[in-house]
């Protein structure tokens, strides 16, 4: 992977000596994205699915095709698994309520997850009845295989866990967990926000019944997401929104619910957005997925030797470089994450995220008040490390 040609294709990255390592929450747009959009705005600006002129007809060949890039990308069984959503937390919303689980009916969910795998399940106790199962990993959130079998209680009728952790950068082993479940005849659902953008994520192999992904973190424009669902489990699912796009005829007491994936894309949709998604893969496609551990894991490293000096420096999460994906989250004795996240944006303008990163439960659970967290990609070289832990020995060296 050529990082220095990579970062030649981001306005943002060439055109500014500012270091973004904030790639977990939103990564950067390339040119060929930026020109995507700009080209729905000026060429055809209108709906897709609906009216049949030139320019809503153009509209409906972008979603088709961008559908299709992602069957590919992610060697899912048919465009038609993929229904656009706005980001991932809607798509795991659409599966928690539409999936029919009933009182006394557990999800199992790991003691990591963020607040997208979460917060549905705690409203859904409370408004039908449903429970909560917790498989509990190790203090620095590192998943158990072991655990997890002991946690699948017999009450459990849905696994659904985070692929990769928002915090940890952990990795949980997908194939081996959906065998598991599926041996027990329970189906999983995979939050993939924080693995879709940095692994090779292949969903045949993997045999998950569902996955949710942010495609905004992927390059994609802000507000894209996407839920996979294997067809026969999407025809089952009910879908949340209802209204116009998802239905066939209606009468004044009745609908026809389209089949998938109209049945969960009601409304009109972020049609510049979708209509990016297919140049979005196609360039993550030119670098080559399986480059991206790779280079993660080099910058990870870097960092590693870097923060040697940085006095009353924690990881939050493993002490492994190679365990943590593109995520390096710590804290410093003495200062509050959103300090050193000003800091380092004010004394060297790089920005990294701080808080508790939509992830409260972990944090309380292990007494942390929060952490910052770096998170690298693609475009990110030496350069960006180097600046970014100078800076720390820097304030912890002054201030901490
Ligand atoms: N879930 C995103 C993050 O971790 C927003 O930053």
């Amino acid at each position: 992977m050529d990082v220095q040609s990579v970062r030649k294709d981001f306005p943002t990255v060439r055109n500014s000596d500012a270091v973004y390592m904030d790639s977990a929450c939103q990564s950067l747009k390339p040119d060929c994205v930026i020109d995507a959009v700009m080209r729905y705005y000026t060429e055809f600006p209108a709906c897709g699915g609906r009216s049949v002129h030139s320019m809503a007809t153009a509209v409906s060949v972008g979603v088709d095709e961008s559908r299709e890039k992602l069957a590919e990308f992610f060697n899912g069984d048919a465009p038609e698994c993929f229904a656009f959503t706005k980001n991932c937390t809607e798509g795991m919303n659409i599966v928690a309520r539409g999936f029919g689980l009933k009182r006394g009916d557990a999800v199992l969910t790991t003691d990591v997850e963020h607040n997208s795998n979460h917060v549905q399940w705690i409203q859904m106790a409370e408004d039908t009845g449903i429970r909560r199962r917790f498989c509990k990993t190790s203090r620095d959130g590192v998943f158990d295989i072991e655990e997890f079998k002991r946690s699948l209680s017999k009450d459990v009728k849905l696994v659904s866990l985070g692929h990769v952790s928002n915090v940890t950068g952990c990795t949980v082993p997908l194939k081996e967990v959906t065998e598991i479940a599926h041996d027990r005849g329970i189906p999983v659902l995979a939050d993939g926000a924080q693995a879709a953008p940095h692994l090779k994520v292949d969903l045949k192999d993997l045999d998950v019944d569902f996955y949710c992904a942010s495609l905004h973190k992927m390059l994609a424009p802000t507000g894209v997401g996407m839920m996979y669902g294997k067809m026969d489990m999407l025809k089952a699912l009910r879908p949340m929104t209802g209204g116009g796009g998802i239905v066939g005829l209606t009468t004044y007491d009745g609908v026809k619910i389209s089949p998938p994936p109209e049945k969960f894309e009601a409304g009109l949709s972020n049609y510049s957005g979708i209509y990016a998604v297919k140049h979005a893969l196609e360039y993550l496609e030119r670098i080559g997925m399986e480059n991206i551990p790779k280079h993660e894991e080099m910058l990870q490293r870097r960092i590693q030797a870097g923060i040697e000096d940085v006095k009353g420096i924690s990881i939050v999460g493993p002490e492994d470089p190679a365990l943590r994906g593109g995520v390096f989250s710590f804290n410093i004795e003495g200062l509050n994450s959103h300090d050193i996240a000003m800091m380092l944006d004010n004394m060297g303008k790089v920005m990294i995220r701080s808080g508790m990163h939509c992830a409260h439960p972990f944090f309380v659970s292990r007494g942390i008040d929060g952490c910052a967290r770096a998170s690298v990609y693609i475009y990110n070289d030496e350069s960006d490390v180097d600046r970014f832990t100078g800076l720390l020995v820097k304030i912890a060296d002054t201030f901490a």
